[in-house]
């Protein structure tokens, strides 16, 4: 990092949470009014997911985009916030089917608990909730922002579906993926909060531009933490990609720098899906580096959407955008 770097001012996790404390308090309660369904499953299992929390991560930033672009946030800021989050959330209750999860924020996940066909069905309640939010903000360009990201995120899912055991998948194709299974929803995220401030075009699309580096960045840490953190820290298990023969970067970075043996083992293991193979995995990975090669690889887009942010006015709010970026790194759970 260079001397002008170094001086850009940066919040710490504990100092974004109190700033974007009135907007979170605001956009939980929306989140929590506009869960409610008269059936009663669609409740249970929306408030099992809800009620574990989350980090709020993709809310936090539409509220902080806007306060970037110098805006108090105003109650369309809050209501973009919560359509982000059901959004989010009903992916999560997606990918848990597909991915055969169990364990989610720490509890069970629905599917676990209510099976798959309900946590389908409940996820596409969520999805199709968002849109009665969208409508009522009676925008085109909103509902073109959406309407696109939710559509490339659902390619993206089938995207990483045709990968799945998949030995020969590499980091480019690993990119694909992840920019549309995650990082466009950051870059919706922070867009729409400067759209909704008022912003010009030039500074949407840098807003833009950060939320997408900040979710590759998200997504590699994300990566990385399924082979690496504590599953009590993580509210997730450990493995969860590798049983399911996902190949991530850390495993897609080990297969391309191990001599020919260790690599001829590790196809196999993709192309099984094999779980039980976790330690051998884990012992080739550090072998080669590639956990530290992908927290670099999450850093270098971390960097790279602080870099995004240069050129607006400074404030508390932009200084809170830069703290999540390396938060989005540094992370535990
Ligand atoms: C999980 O997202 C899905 C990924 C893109 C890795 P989060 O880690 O933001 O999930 P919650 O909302 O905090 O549980
Ligand atoms: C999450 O990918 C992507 C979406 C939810 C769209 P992961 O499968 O890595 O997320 P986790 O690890 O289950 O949260
Ligand atoms: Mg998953
Ligand atoms: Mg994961």
């Amino acid at each position: 990092m260079s001397a002008v770097e170094s001086l850009r001012p940066v919040l710490s996790l504990p100092q974004i949470q109190a700033l974007a404390a009135p907007d979170m308090a605001a956009i939980d309660a929306l989140i929590r009014t506009r869960l409610a369904s008269d059936v009663v499953l669609i409740n249970q299992i929306a408030e099992h997911i809800v009620s574990a929390g989350g980090k709020r991560l993709r809310p936090m930033l539409v509220a902080l985009a806007g306060r970037a672009c110098g805006r108090d946030a105003k109650p369309e800021h809050h209501q973009l916030a919560a359509i982000i989050e059901f959004i989010h959330t009903s992916t999560l209750l997606h990918d848990d089917v597909v991915d055969e999860s169990d364990l989610r924020r720490g509890r069970s996940t629905a599917n676990a608990i209510w099976g798959n066909a309900a946590s389908v069905l409940v996820g596409d309640f969520l999805y199709s909730r968002s849109f009665q939010l969208m409508v009522e903000l009676d925008s085109m360009q909103v509902m073109q922002i959406l309407a696109d990201t939710t559509n490339r995120i659902a390619e993206g899912e089938v995207l990483q579906l045709l990968h799945v055991r998949n030995p020969d998948t590499d980091e480019a194709a690993y990119l694909r993926v992840i920019e549309r299974k995650t990082a466009i929803l950051f870059a919706a995220a922070t867009q729409l909060g400067a759209l909704a401030a008022g912003a010009d075009a030039a500074t949407q699309h840098r807003l833009f531009d950060f939320g997408m580096h900040l979710g590759y960045a998200f997504q590699i840490a994300d990566d990385v933490l399924d082979y690496t953190a504590d599953a009590t820290d993580l509210g997730k298990n450990l493995g969860d990609d590798l049983a399911e023969g996902k190949a991530t970067l850390p495993l897609i970075h080990a297969m391309a720098h191990s001599d020919a043996s260790v690599r001829v083992r590790l196809r196999g293991i993709v192309e099984n899906g094999d779980a039980d193979a976790m330690p051998e995995v884990l012992a080739a990975i550090r072998a080669a580096g590639s956990i530290e090669y992908s927290g670099r690889r999450a850093s270098e887009y971390a960097q790279a959407a602080e870099d995004a942010l240069d050129g607006l006015a400074e404030n508390e709010a932009l200084a809170a955008l830069r703290g999540l970026a390396r938060y989005a790194v540094s992370r535990k759970n």
